[in-house]
C-alpha cells in the first residue's frame, strides 16, 4: 500500500524550497525532503544563508527544517522513502541540437524519471512540478513504465501535472493564498490525493482538477498571456513618447475597464525573469511543430516586442547623452528582473549594461539583492563577455552615483523612491540624466532638482512636448491655439 505521509521533491530551487517548505508548514502531519544533486545549494538550505531571496521564507524554513521539512543529496533514500514525488527541477531553453533557441531542454526532467525508475522500490505518484511541454507526461509514464516492464516488475506509477503560478518575490505570499492550484491526472484516486494535501490550506474550490495536457498547457498559455499585457503596454509606450500621450494615463483609463483589469499593467524596460520568455518560446516551438506557422509567429511577437523594448530603452540612453557613452559613468539602479528578489535570470539590465559597455561606457551597478558572481555567470550564460574594468558593483548607491552622467532604474526597488536625489545630483556631471525604466520615481521632482528626466512613455519634460509632432501638426493646422498645449 502506498504511505502518503512522506514527500520528496527532486529539485531545490526557486520554486521547489518555496513550495514545499509551505507544504511542510501547512501541514505537520506530513514530512517534506527535497533533493538536489546540487551540493552546494543545499548546504546553502541548511545554513541560516539560504540559497534564494525570497521574503518570508527565513521563517518558515527555520519554523519546520528539522521537524517535518528536510534538504539532502540522498536523492536514492529520498525516492525509496516517499511515495509522493515531484518533480521541481528546471527546463530552460535548450542552448544546443534540434529546437535550439527555442525548445524546452527536458533532458534534466527526463534524468528525473530515470533516477525514479531507477529507486522506486514500490508504487509511486510522480507530479511534474516543473513548466513543460504538453505531452512530457507522457515521456515521463514511458521512461518508467519501460524500466519497470524490462526488470520484470510490477510497480504501479501515476502522473499529475500540478503546474505553479507563484512569482518570485511574492512566492510566500501566492503560495500561501493561491488564486488557483491546478491538478491534472488520468487517475481520479492518485489526483485526489494532491488535492487533499492542498486542502490542508487552499479552499477546495480553488483546487481544480483537470485532464493531463489541459494542465501543462495551460501553464504555458498563462505566462504567455501576462508576457503578452507587458509586452502590449510597452509598445503602447513607445507610441506614447511619440505623441505627447502618457502611458501610466493610458494605463490607469484601460485598467478600470473590469474586462481588462489593473494588473500587469506597469510600462517597463522589458520583462525579465526565467520564465516568460522561456515559456512563449517553447510555446512557439509547439506551434511550429504542429505547422502552425500564424499561431507561432503570433507569440513570437510578443518576445520580439521585448527584445525591442530593452535595446530601445538603452537606445534612448545613448543618444541623449549627445550619442556616445564611452568612457562616461552609467549609475545602474537595480540588476535583478524585479524587485524583491537576487535572482538575475533573463533580466532585461543584461541587455542595457552590455549595450552600454560596448559603446564604452562604464557601468556602476547598485542592487540591494544581487551578488556580482551571479551577474557574471548570466552574462556567461547569454555568452557575452564582459570587461570587469567597464562593469562594477557598488556597495551604496551614493557611491554609483558619484561622477556618473547618468542614473538609470532598471528595477523597481521600494528603497529607490526613499533616496535623496538631490544629494546624487549634486556630486553627478551636469547635464544630469535619470532614465526611469519602470516609471517609478517622481518625476516632477526629479526635474524641480535639475536632472534631465527620461521617463517610459512621456515625452521628456515641457520643452520636449512643444516639439512633438503632434502639437507642431495641430497648432499648425490652427486647431490649437499657438503655445497652448
Ligand atoms: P532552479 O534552477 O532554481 O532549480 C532547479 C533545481 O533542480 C536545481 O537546483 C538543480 O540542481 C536541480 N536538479 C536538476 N536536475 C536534477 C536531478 N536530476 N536530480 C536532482 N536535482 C536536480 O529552477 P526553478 O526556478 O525552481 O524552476 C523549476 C521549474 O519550475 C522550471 O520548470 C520552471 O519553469 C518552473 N517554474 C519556475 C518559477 C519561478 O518563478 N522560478 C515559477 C513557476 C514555475
Ligand atoms: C512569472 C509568473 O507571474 C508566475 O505566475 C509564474 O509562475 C512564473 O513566471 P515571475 O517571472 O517570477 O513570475 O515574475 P512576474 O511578476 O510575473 O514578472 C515577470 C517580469 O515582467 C518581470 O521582469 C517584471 O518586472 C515584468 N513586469 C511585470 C512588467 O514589466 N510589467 C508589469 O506590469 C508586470
Amino acid at each position: 500500500g502506498i504511505r502518503l505521509n512522506r514527500i520528496c521533491c527532486i529539485g531545490a530551487g526557486y520554486v521547489g524550497g518555496p513550495t514545499m517548505a509551505t507544504i511542510a508548514l501547512k501541514c505537520p502531519q506530513l514530512e517534506v525532503v527535497i533533493v538536489d544533486m546540487n551540493e552546494d545549494r543545499i548546504n546553502r538550505w541548511n545554513s541560516d544563508d539560504l540559497p534564494i531571496y525570497e521574503p518570508g521564507l527565513p521563517e518558515v524554513v527555520k519554523a519546520c527544517r528539522g521537524k517535518n521539512l528536510f534538504f539532502s543529496t540522498d536523492v536514492k533514500k529520498g525516492i525509496e522513502e516517499s511515495d509522493i514525488i515531484f518533480a521541481s527541477v528546471n527546463t530552460p531553453t535548450k542552448t544546443q541540437g534540434v529546437g535550439k533557441g527555442r525548445a524546452a531542454d527536458l533532458r534534466y526532467i527526463e534524468s528525473v524519471g530515470r533516477t525514479i525508475a531507477q529507486y522506486a522500490n514500490r508504487s509511486k505518484i510522480v507530479i511534474e512540478k516543473s513548466t513543460v511541454p504538453i505531452k512530457t507526461a507522457e515521456a515521463i509514464a514511458r521512461v518508467l513504465s519501460a524500466n519497470e516492464t524490462a526488470n520484470g516488475g510490477h510497480k504501479n506509477f501515476w502522473i499529475l501535472s500540478n503546474p505553479e503560478f507563484l512569482a518570485e518575490g511574492t512566492a510566500m505570499k501566492d503560495l500561501d493564498e493561491p488564486d488557483r492550484v491546478l491538478i491534472g491526472g488520468q487517475e481520479q484516486d492518485a489526483i485526489m490525493v494532491l488535492a487533499d494535501i492542498y486542502a490542508n490550506w487552499v479552499p477546495r474550490d480553488r483546487i481544480l482538477m483537470t485532464n493531463l495536457w489541459s494542465s501543462e498547457l495551460s501553464k504555458l498559455v498563462a505566462n504567455a498571456m501576462l508576457a503578452q499585457r507587458v509586452s502590449s503596454i510597452n509598445s503602447i509606450s513607445r507610441l506614447c513618447e511619440r505623441t505627447g500621450a502618457d502611458v501610466k494615463e493610458v494605463a490607469r483609463a484601460i485598467g478600470t475597464d473590469s474586462r481588462i483589469g489593473p494588473k500587469f499593467l506597469n510600462a517597463s524596460v522589458g520583462f525579465g525573469g526565467s520564465c516568460f520568455q522561456k515559456d512563449i518560446l517553447n510555446l512557439v516551438y509547439i506551434c511550429q511543430q504542429f505547422g502552425l506557422d500564424e499561431v507561432a509567429s503570433y507569440w513570437q511577437q510578443v518576445v520580439d516586442m521585448n527584445d525591442h523594448q530593452k535595446s530601445a530603452f538603452t537606445g534612448k540612453i545613448i543618444q541623449s547623452l549627445f550619442n556616445t557613452v564611452t568612457k562616461k559613468k552609467i549609475a545602474i539602479l537595480g540588476f535583478a528582473f524585479k524587485k524583491d528578489t537576487g535572482d538575475v535570470r533573463e533580466t532585461p539590465a543584461l541587455m542595457v549594461c552590455d549595450m552600454l559597455m560596448k559603446d564604452g561606457g562604464l557601468v556602476y551597478v547598485y542592487d540591494p539583492k544581487v551578488l556580482i558572481e551571479d551577474a557574471l555567470t548570466e552574462f556567461k550564460y547569454h555568452e557575452i563577455e564582459v570587461n570587469t574594468d567597464q562593469f562594477i558593483f557598488s556597495k551604496s548607491p551614493e557611491e554609483a552615483c558619484e561622477g556618473a552622467h547618468a542614473i538609470v532604474v532598471l528595477t523597481e526597488w521600494d528603497e529607490f523612491k526613499t533616496y535623496d536625489y538631490k544629494k546624487f545630483y549634486d556630486k553627478m556631471m551636469k547635464p544630469a540624466f535619470l532614465f526611469d525604466g519602470r516609471n517609478m520615481l517622481d518625476h516632477a521632482e526629479l526635474e524641480k532638482i535639475g536632472f534631465e528626466v527620461h521617463a517610459l512613455g512621456k515625452g521628456t519634460g515641457s520643452s520636449q512636448r512643444s516639439k512633438s509632432p503632434d502639437f507642431v501638426m495641430r497648432a499648425s493646422s490652427g486647431l490649437l491655439p499657438s503655445g497652448g498645449y
